[in-house]
């Protein structure tokens, strides 16, 4: 099958990938009720057609942090994304940079930041808030000298919300000969996968953890051990400030969904936000991202930059959240599933359709500069 559009790669990542990574990509946590919603409200909100309009030139070009970013798109940050396909994180990045977008690299990426940064480009770098304080200034200083440009801090995750998919594939919770045999046995069933990651694309250990786990017999699991016994609960915005003390760059705060949270993000000298609910694998039953952004765009937008991620799975999804007020979106699953499907070429093209999705939502639209996208551009009915 050829892929036409965002979906399309998710189902060729479900057949090329073992089922436990499928599902782990796919899934949201609980009922899965803020995963659908994501979706859904994008899809809800309709676009307003304008014609009869000279729409030859077009710029998508957007100002995000200090940076201009060629397309109002970037790669959210993605755990075990290496596990997906050989290198992933490397292969996603190289893709992300030809295009002109941001890639950001996630605390739980199977390649380092040293790696991704050597053979791609420096990564926007996300962190974690972890119990270790010095494991995370080591991290900081790491990702600080391999140039990564903006930290991404990412605060709804002090404990992992239950995702039953996980549980169910066996991918978390399950141990011994039986879990074992199951998952070689989920792994021969897709042999492109077990020849490109399983047998070519090692290291399979976590690259920016890897010095705080025991090198004896571990694996992927140990190092996911590792990250959920270190997750920190007792983090306040006060929190804040030894991160801003320990890196001197912008960072972003990345899971915003209340508006008193975006004034606390403003108080404490964050340069912007992410609008997310974690892809809909945090808190289940809280309100979609594309739902939440206007309040906070209206709340704070003067005060700093402001990213959403969550549902995005076309480029229509992208103007029409830039036309609430989000200077650009990240994909998540989106890229997932393409570096599943087909590896750095398929990202790129996944990219591309994007693109080509949002060029024409702009001309329909009479939008001829992203930077510009206001909600004249929505139906107001
Ligand atoms: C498989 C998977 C792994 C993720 N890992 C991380 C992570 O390590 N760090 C993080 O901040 N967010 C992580 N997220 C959340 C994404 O950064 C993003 O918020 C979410 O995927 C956006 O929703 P979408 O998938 O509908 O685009 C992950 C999401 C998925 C699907």
């Amino acid at each position: 099958m050829r892929a036409a559009s965002v979906l399309d790669y998710r189902e060729l990542a479900r057949r090329r990938l073992p089922n436990i990574f499928f599902e782990y990509i796919d899934g949201g946590s609980y009922s899965e009720t803020t995963l659908a919603r994501n979706v859904e409200d994008l899809n809800a909100i309709a676009l307003r057609q304008r014609v009869m309009r000279d729409m030859t030139s077009l710029d998508m070009s957007v100002e995000v942090l200090g940076q201009t970013l060629a397309l109002p798109v970037g790669l959210a940050p993605v755990g075990m994304a290496g596990m997906y396909a050989r290198r992933g994180e490397v292969q996603a990045a190289k893709a992300a940079a030809a295009m002109g977008a941001p890639f950001c690299l996630s605390t739980v990426g199977v390649c380092s930041v040293e790696e991704v940064a050597r053979d791609a480009a420096p990564p926007w770098f996300q962190l974690y808030m972890l119990k270790d304080r010095g494991y995370m200034a080591e991290l900081l200083g790491r990702a600080k000298a391999a140039g990564c440009p903006v930290l991404v801090f990412t605060v709804d995750l002090p404990t992992p919300g239950a995702r039953y998919r996980d549980l169910r594939s066996g991918f978390t919770g399950s141990s011994g000969a039986a879990a074992a045999l199951r998952q070689a046995l989920d792994g021969l069933a897709h042999p492109g996968w077990m020849w490109d990651v399983w047998a070519h694309g090692r290291p399979h250990s976590l690259g920016c953890v890897e010095g705080a786990v025991a090198q004896k017999g571990r694996r992927v699991t140990d190092f996911l051990g590792w990250v959920a016994r270190n997750f920190d609960r007792s983090v306040t915005w006060a929190d804040l400030d030894w991160v801003r003390q320990t890196w001197d760059g912008p960072i972003v705060i990345k899971g915003i969904l209340d508006v008193a949270d975006a004034r606390e993000v403003v108080r404490a000298g964050a340069q912007g936000l992410v609008v997310s609910n974690h892809g809909g694998r945090q808190l289940d039953g809280v309100r979609s991202s594309i739902s939440a952004l206007p309040r906070i765009v209206d709340a704070v937008g003067g005060d700093l930059d402001i990213l959403m991620d969550g549902g995005v799975r076309s480029g229509l999804d992208v103007l029409k959240a830039l036309a609430l007020g989000a200077k650009a979106c990240l994909v998540g699953r989106a890229w997932a599933w393409a570096l599943g499907a087909g590896g750095e070429k398929a990202v790129a093209q996944m990219l591309n359709i994007l693109r080509a999705e949002l060029a024409v939502a702009m001309i329909l639209t009479g939008c001829t500069h992203a930077r510009d996208a206001g909600r004249d551009l929505l139906d107001p009915d």
